[in-house]
């Protein structure tokens, strides 16, 4: 691909434009922020290791300025309030839709084949955000969260197995927050439901922490996460580029599947080369299904304060 830009260059930015870099997976990546200098800086930072990690990718740092963006091919957001402690993704909507928005506006403007990813919190609504934003079929807007919250469930059933996170397949539904749906009757390692290898308790405890995974690491550190939500992005960037049809959760907007309408939410898809290529229906249980309604009731809760908030007329 040509260029991909990447807006705000803060860690989870700077850490999807890194990957991207380090994967080659552009002639050029341009780092966007509004904050002066930072965007040149952390680009400059990354173009450095060009000869160490074996890349071409010319990484360009800008401040604020979309003329740079123009003809990108895929489109990144990042820019906004990460969550500290104590705050819920919910409590950053105020700031992060204005933010969404205009970022939106004014990249689609340069860029107006871009397929573009959210990551900016709340992601459900921010990519709604994104969506009006952008007036763009909702196939190629789209959030990510599924493969970092599926990365964090992999990671965490890795250590309980004592086996390759690799080896690990694993799909997750619903918002990205504490309602989020892990699926261990769609887990496996190659092949072996993990419920034939691990106790109900044990899995419990697993969908648990994986449902709060990302208040784990703002406690821990202060400031929400960046390399696993870096590279999880990147790896949608990833799917495009290489027009790799791969099946992976991520944020989409329903317009019925799941039984949801008018709402974007975690489901599979299969990603390619024009975003989204089909929304994946796979079969839920009772309980399964009762936790997707949750979730979405959980997110329109929060579209409830993006409505309230007038920015679309
Ligand atoms: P950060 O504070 O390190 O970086 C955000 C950057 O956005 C800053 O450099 C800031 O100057 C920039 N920015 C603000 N307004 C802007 C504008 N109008 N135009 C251009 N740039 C602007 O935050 P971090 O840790 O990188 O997180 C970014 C966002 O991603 C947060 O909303 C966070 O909650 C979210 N996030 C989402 C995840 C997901 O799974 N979807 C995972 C991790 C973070
Ligand atoms: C995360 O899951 C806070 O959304 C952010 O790390």
């Amino acid at each position: 691909m040509e260029k991909i830009t990447v807006i705000g260059a803060g860690n989870v930015g700077a850490t999807v434009a890194n990957v991207i870099a380090q994967k080659d997976l552009a002639a050029e990546v341009v780092l966007l922020d509004i904050k002066e200098g930072i965007a040149e800086g952390k680009a400059l930072d990354i173009w450095q290791t060009s000869s160490i990690n074996h890349f071409n990718t010319r990484v360009t740092g800008v401040t604020n300025d979309y003329l740079k963006t123009k003809g990108s091919g895929i489109i990144v957001i990042t820019s906004g309030l990460p969550r500290k402690p104590g705050m819920s993704r919910d409590d950053l909507i105020k700031i992060n839709a204005g933010i969404v928005k205009e970022v939106t506006e004014k990249a689609v403007k340069y860029s107006p084949d871009a397929i573009i990813i959210v990551v900016s919190n709340p992601l459900d609504v921010m990519t709604y955000t994104a969506y009006k934003a952008s007036n763009k079929p909702s196939n190629k807007v789209f959030g990510m969260a599924g493969t970092l919250d599926t990365g964090r469930y992999r990671a965490f059933l890795a250590n309980a197995l004592d086996v390759s996170p690799t080896d690990i397949h694993a799909l997750l539904l619903g918002g990205h927050g504490d309602t989020m749906v892990p699926l261990p009757r769609y887990t496996s390692i190659n092949g072996i439901p993990v419920t034939q290898l691990l106790g109900k308790d044990e899995l419990d405890k697993i969908v648990d922490r994986t449902k709060k995974g990302g208040g784990e690491l703002v406690n821990l550190m202060g400031t929400s996460a960046w390399y696993a939500p870096g590279a999880a992005a990147a790896q949608l960037v990833e799917a495009i580029v290489d027009d790799q049809k791969k099946i992976v959760p991520l944020c989409a907007c329903l317009k019925g599947e799941y039984g949801q309408k008018d709402v974007y939410l975690g489901v599979p898809v299969k990603l390619g080369k024009n975003g989204i290529e089909e929304i994946i229906q796979i079969e839920l249980n009772k309980d399964e299904q009762k936790l997707m309604d949750t979730s979405a009731d959980s997110v329109r809760s929060v579209m409830k304060v993006l409505d309230d908030m007038k920015l679309f007329k």
